[in-house]
């Protein structure tokens, strides 16, 4: 195999050494290209552009192959904990007992949230999307933290990780409290994360409330399926925006409001919406499927394709299971989980689909177990942000420490006008 690519162009040539990954990835180094030939590289959606050398996650979107710092996600699914896949994601190994132990104290010991940041909820309209809330407050956090926020110094990137990852679900529920117009419920430090947070969304002052373990199982589960990804568009983002520099709060409150859009976490709550739509259209799904094959009608079906896989996304192979049971104990039949696989069985036979190897992804299923839990819809992305926050946070550290990061700034082709005189106000037409 070559260790090199040539470029030529207009009699000038460029010897692109040939990065190969541990996974055989084959990459061409383009760093002087245009030093060598003049040329740039145009790449819309960087659909074939490495942005860093990256030992995080391993993505192979042919083979559905998913691995968290080489860990198949089907064994960290059936035998490991949100917050154990976690500080694999974040510190590269599986940990010992006692650095596990260690780690979940210190989540534990950081849930709470300064007092100050209660009046933050109230600036807020009661219908305020709880991404926008979830987003604001991340970098609004940083204010408080203040002593401990230098992203080149390790002990303070340390205590922001503790305190990002503890926060982010205290936040999430106290926005959902906001909007319901219930009384805000304070962390436990006797529960576990995914208990904590069921307990901050649903207890109320006036009884006791006891988590479904088996809602708080599966919801473990969800976040560890979301945790990571490689370079989606909100870890690409949380990269870019910390590339500056920036504190670590305000890179991954940059991280949530990308993930926000419907083409990316958003698409979670646009499944369901999707779902209760073809319900309400008597189950027609042919009429959808119809609408997301006509290349005259922007309409996409939401929780299909993928970037990387043309193969089933194993997670959400994981996900339909766990929907299955999760939403029989909940809820009995759920109408919309009927629908969603009459939708997938009639795409998956559907030759548009199938050419284009679009395949059920993390959201399709995702949604109908948080609307079983009894989540809103709008709550749907912020729960795939605090699923997602461990590996921003390990991209974010990637980046920050790789000594070839240089300031992300991408060139343009420019398609614009040409050089032109000012013309005075009063003499144009
Ligand atoms: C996530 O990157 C990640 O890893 C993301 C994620 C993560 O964990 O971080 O996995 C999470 O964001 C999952 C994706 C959630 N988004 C959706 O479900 C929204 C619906 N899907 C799409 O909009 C789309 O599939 C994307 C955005 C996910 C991927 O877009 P690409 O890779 O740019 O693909 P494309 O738009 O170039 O589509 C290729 C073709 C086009 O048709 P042609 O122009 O060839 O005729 O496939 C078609 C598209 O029109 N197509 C769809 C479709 N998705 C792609 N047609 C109908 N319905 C769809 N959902």
């Amino acid at each position: 195999m070559s260790d090199h690519a040539r470029v030529e162009f207009d009699g000038q040539v460029y010897e692109a050494p040939v990065i190969v990954g541990s996974e055989r990835e084959q990459a061409l180094d383009i760093s002087r290209l245009r030093a060598s030939t003049g040329l740039i590289t145009y790449d819309p959606g960087y659909a074939n552009t490495g942005s860093a050398k990256s030992g995080i996650t391993y993505l192979d979107g042919e083979g559905g192959i998913l691995r968290y710092r080489g860990y198949p996600i089907e064994q960290l699914a059936q035998d490991s904990s949100f917050l154990e896949s976690s500080y694999l994601i974040i510190y590269g190994e599986l940990p010992t007992r006692a650095e596990l132990d260690d780690f979940r104290t210190n989540v534990t010991l950081h849930t709470l949230l300064h007092e100050d940041i209660r009046r933050f909820f109230d600036a807020f309209p009661k219908s305020a999307h709880p991404m926008a809330i979830l987003a604001a407050a991340t970098a609004a956090l940083s204010t408080f933290y203040q002593d401990h926020y230098d992203p080149l110094n390790a002990w303070d990137v340390e205590v922001s990780t503790y305190r990002l990852i503890a926060k982010l679900p205290t936040v999430a529920a106290w926005a959902y409290k906001k909007s319901i117009g219930q009384a805000y419920v304070y962390p436990r430090n006797d529960l576990g994360y995914a208990e904590n947070f069921l307990h901050m969304m649903f207890a109320v002052e006036a009884e006791p409330y006891t988590v479904d373990p088996d809602v708080a199982k599966a919801l473990t589960l969800l976040f560890l399926l979301h945790a990571d990804h490689e370079q989606n568009c909100s870890a690409s983002t949380v990269r870019l925006v910390g590339s500056s520099h920036v504190n670590m709060f305000a890179a991954i409150s940059a991280g949530i409001t990308a993930l926000w859009g419907p083409r990316h976490g958003g698409a979670n709550q646009e499944v369901v919406q999707m779902l209760a739509e073809i319900r309400d259209a008597d189950g027609d799904t042919a009429s959808f499927v119809s609408r997301a094959k006509d290349p005259d009608d922007p309409y996409r079906l939401f929780g299909f394709g993928h970037r990387v896989y043309k193969n089933f996304d194993p997670r959400a192979t994981i996900i339909k299971e766990t929907a299955d049971t999760v939403i029989g104990k909940l809820v009995g039949d759920d109408p919309l989980f009927e629908i969603a696989g009459e939708l997938e069985e009639a795409a998956l036979s559907d030759d548009y689909f199938i050419e284009r190897k679009l395949y059920p992804n993390v959201d399709f299923y995702s949604g109908l177990i948080y609307r079983a839990m009894g989540l809103p819809l709008n709550m749907f992305p912020v729960l795939f942000a605090i699923g997602r926050l461990p590996g921003w946070i390990a991209q974010w550290k990637e980046m920050i420490s790789d000594p070839d990061t240089r300031i992300g700034r991408p060139r343009q082709v420019y398609t614009g006008a040409t050089e032109r005189a000012y013309v005075p106000i009063d003499e144009r037409a």
